[in-house]
């Protein structure tokens, strides 16, 4: 039996019935949270156009008050309207009530509560090679030296054939580096800069010059591919081996303390002659030897020399009457070794944890 074919009261039963069934959840209803109450607002009024809109089942009895027996007229009528009043005042209710709820949840989550303190903006730091880097700069700032920066992008003549290194030379396999197809190759040292700032400032010229450098090397403990060196260089008329040392001994004596001892071993680089390896004692165990520097005493750092005429001439300076000293070394290895980390990649991992060990 369809609801048609029911009487029109048992028509206006069944629309309550169906509505009750429906509404019943919003009756006994608790919310989570703010999410779900706005939610159930939208399920309470789509029910409200399913119970009272014009397409409801309330609304069809409506028309059927018309056919009811007029003697039965006046009260059919009134159930109609006593069950609309009732559908409308109990989703009146419930929607308060959802109304109620979601207001006190907005509030609530708008609140400030001006008692708090504020939030700080966490600023970062410099990174421990920064650090070292920064204070080097300013040792030989006050020596004297301008501080340069260049490219890290070279040709093979800044990172070689000016260096004194021409083709086939076994010094270029030591330095071998990354290359691009276009004849670049990465720096592999920041004895280039050597060149640029000869060129760019001429001579006489007191320089360092810190920065990146790349050499086909496999990560391991105490290499990385990418690293840092600082270049000093100083031409003028006069400069000898003495000024080499002199200075060379005078830097480390202010990064390392008054105390701190110098040692020059010849060696061999292509673009200084003579030349010379330093080291300096450690500043750990001022010599007597520790696990720093392998219980030696001494902490090797870099190369140096006086720079080789060719290279002069390349740059078109006379080494008749012009004569200079270079040197370089590893940024990284320092701060390894001050900080005494066993693994030199720790520097380029960016862990947060071992960064702000260094605030
Ligand atoms: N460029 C060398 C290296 O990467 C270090 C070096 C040695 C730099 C002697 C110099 C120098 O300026 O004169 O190992």
């Amino acid at each position: 039996m369809s609801t048609s074919e029911l009487s029109p009261e048992h028509q206006v039963e069944a629309a309550r019935k169906a509505f009750e069934q429906e509404f019943e959840r919003f009756a006994r209803f608790t919310v989570g949270d703010l999410e779900a109450a706005v939610a159930e607002e939208r399920a309470l009024s789509d029910l409200r156009t399913r119970h009272l809109g014009k397409k409801s089942a309330l609304a069809a009895t409506k028309k059927l008050i018309g056919r009811v027996a007029p003697d039965q007229r006046a009260a059919f009528g009134q159930l109609v309207q006593a069950t609309e009043v009732e559908f409308v005042q109990s989703l009146d209710q419930a929607e308060q009530s959802l109304k109620d709820y979601i207001q006190n949840e907005r509030t609530a989550r708008e609140s400030i509560d001006v008692t708090l303190p504020g939030r700080r903006p966490r600023f970062g730091h410099r990174h421990p090679i920064t650090l070292l880097r920064e204070r080097l700069e300013d040792v030989f700032v006050a020596l004297g030296y301008a501080i340069e920066d260049d490219r890290e992008i070279e040709t093979d003549f800044y990172n070689f054939d000016a260096l004194n290194i021409p083709e086939n030379h076994p010094a270029r396999a030591w330095q071998d580096t990354f290359y691009t197809t276009d004849g670049f190759a990465l720096r592999s040292q920041t004895s280039t800069v050597q060149i640029h700032a000869m060129q760019r400032r001429g001579v006489p010229v007191r320089m360092i010059a810190p920065g990146r450098v790349f050499r086909r090397d496999t990560p391991d403990p105490t290499h990385n591919p990418m690293f840092f060196q600082v270049e000093g260089l100083c031409v003028d008329r006069g400069i000898t081996m003495a000024h080499l040392k002199g200075t060379v001994a005078e830097f480390l004596r202010r990064v390392f303390g008054p105390d701190t001892v110098t040692r020059f071993r010849p060696s061999y680089f292509p673009f200084t002659e003579p030349s010379a390896e330093f080291d300096f004692s450690c500043f750990k165990c001022k010599g007597s030897g520790c696990r720093i520097c392998k219980n030696s005493g001494w902490i090797e750092l870099g190369g140096s020399g006086m720079v080789h005429p060719n290279v002069l001439r390349t740059v078109g300076v006379d080494p008749q009457q012009y004569s200079g000293f270079a040197f370089g070394f590893g940024i990284d290895r320092m701060t390894a070794l001050m900080y005494e980390l066993d693994d030199i990649r720790l520097l380029f991992e960016n862990d947060v944890r071992f960064l702000e060990k260094f605030e």
